[in-house]
């Protein structure tokens, strides 16, 4: 997050602060160094509940649950418990061959039990990229052992988000955070058309922009030839990308698209998962898909301790698990894969979900927010919200009529989301967009609360601009 206040008391005389080693020695994802250094960080000290608190003693109403993972919440003795008790039985020993632990085993059959059709195998890495590089490094060998090494290409889209690896940020379809590194991947990944219901022509339905972006998908399935092609990726609802929920249907008939030309459908559920939007799984319970393979983070442990899990079918397991050679096998290793602290963090936090009901609750409260939030079209520089259960998306536009974007030199997000945390709130500017992804235990009164903070931060800016 970026800063909003550059003082913090110093722990004693003459050591510097928290906040000057941060700005002198840590180097933050996504930062405008040359800001930053000028400024420095936001030191969040405390966090409770739905709140965070500051190093200047600010108490803020946390409306993207951190990053979108901390979806029980902040500062649950429970985990905290189950994470020591884990620590004090067994802290971590090897997982590769045939040595395992007991959190990441049970973990593994409660996620083969709460996933949709038979993804009944999991790969554990340490986050959302790691998850996604391992998805296609799967689906590469997958093809290889079918005997079909050519079968490479993965179809991603424009303005997805998959991770910050090499091979994650190769899939991801944010261009512009590209810019200076190697393009790693790029014999291999494909983009298309995100599923952008707001941006899509003027005048044309949803039915007949969907019946575009299929279209579009199988076409540049025989430009690059569906023998080539492995597998597609998707997020069910774009989320850094600002909330993109594509037209009804969409998912379903790209998924038909797959199962023709046999290519693998891979559901990137890092943000969508853990009952964001009111399920643990958003594929076949909301969008009606049935990926082979499905990737996890975030809220699979609400943040409390990094995990990702990638989960594949019967099918793909039962053709990768066959050995390669005499004495072959499966050589993709982490040191932490299946962790058992990190497992054990998932177990409890998937109980404390199920204890208090916390995805129903999500479906309710979300639909609620997503309702309190429509009043925010009354604003003229509003031109969408749009969203589903706990993930809102609102884009700011200069022209409601035209949908002209704001210019980027009037900061527009940035100064909302300040705005925002001078009444209480965080929320998260993206570009021309605001973001909000609250934990599930939020209640109607704070999405109100929400709403309301940015409501009157919306108001502040459009009189600076008119003043
Ligand atoms: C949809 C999606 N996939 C993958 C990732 C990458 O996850 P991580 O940052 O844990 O590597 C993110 C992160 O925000 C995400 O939103």
């Amino acid at each position: 997050m970026t800063i909003l206040q550059s003082v913090t008391p110093s722990p004693l005389p003459n050591e510097r602060s928290a906040w000057e080693k941060d700005r002198d020695h840590v180097l933050h994802p996504y930062t405008d160094f040359s800001s930053f250094t000028a400024t420095g960080s936001q030191i969040i000290e405390k966090a409770e509940g739905m709140y965070v608190t500051d190093s200047t003693g600010r108490r803020l109403l946390d409306g993207i649950a951190g990053l979108w993972c901390v979806n029980i919440g902040h500062g649950r003795r429970e985990m905290a418990d189950a994470i020591a008790r884990q620590v004090m039985d067994m802290d971590y020993y090897n997982p590769f061959g045939a040595s395992a632990n007991v959190p990441a085993a049970e973990l593994g059959a409660r996620l083969a039990d709460l996933s949709p059709g038979n993804l009944n195998h999991v790969y554990y890495s340490c986050g959302g990229s790691t998850a996604n590089d391992a998805a296609i490094r799967i689906v590469h060998f997958y093809f290889a052992m079918r005997g079909k090494p050519g079968k490479r290409k993965i179809i991603s889209r424009n303005n997805a988000y998959h991770g910050a690896t090499y091979v994650a940020a190769a899939l991801t379809g944010i261009h512009g955070t590209k810019y200076g590194f190697a393009q790693v991947g790029e014999d291999f990944v494909h983009h298309i058309s995100a599923a952008d219901c707001y941006a899509r022509p003027a005048g044309m339905t949803e039915e007949a922009y969907c019946d575009f972006l299929v279209g579009e998908f199988e076409m540049r399935i025989d430009q690059l030839g569906p023998q080539n092609v492995a597998a597609f990726i998707a997020e069910p609802i774009m989320g850094a990308g600002g909330v993109l929920v594509a037209p009804k249907g969409y998912h379903k008939r790209m998924q038909a698209v797959c199962r023709r030309h046999d290519i693998l459908y891979i559901a990137d559920e890092v943000v969508t998962a853990f009952g964001r939007l009111g399920e643990w799984f958003a594929s076949d319970a909301i969008f009606e898909t049935q990926p082979d393979i499905l990737v996890s983070a975030k809220g699979i442990t609400s943040g409390y301790i990094p995990l990702g899990a990638t989960l594949i079918s019967d099918e793909i397991y039962d053709v990768i698990s066959r050995p390669q050679c005499e004495g072959g096998v499966f050589s993709m290793g982490l040191t932490y894969s299946g962790h058992p602290v990190a497992c054990a963090a998932a177990l409890t936090n998937i109980a404390i979900m199920e204890r208090e009901k916390l995805l129903p609750h999500a479906a309710k409260t979300g639909a609620y927010f997503q309702l309190r939030a429509q009043s925010l079209l009354t604003h003229d520089i509003v031109g969408d919200v749009r969203g589903r259960g706990l993930m809102l998306g609102i884009d700011l536009v200069a022209d409601k009529a035209t949908k002209q974007a704001l210019p980027a030199c009037e900061k527009a997000a940035e100064t909302i989301f300040r705005g925002c945390v001078e009444r209480g709130v965080i929320v998260r500017p993206v570009g021309n967009r605001i973001i909000l992804s609250p934990p599930l235990i939020v209640s109607e009164a704070e999405c109100d609360t929400i709403i309301s903070a940015i409501s009157e931060a919306i108001a502040a800016f459009t009189a600076s601009r008119c003043g």
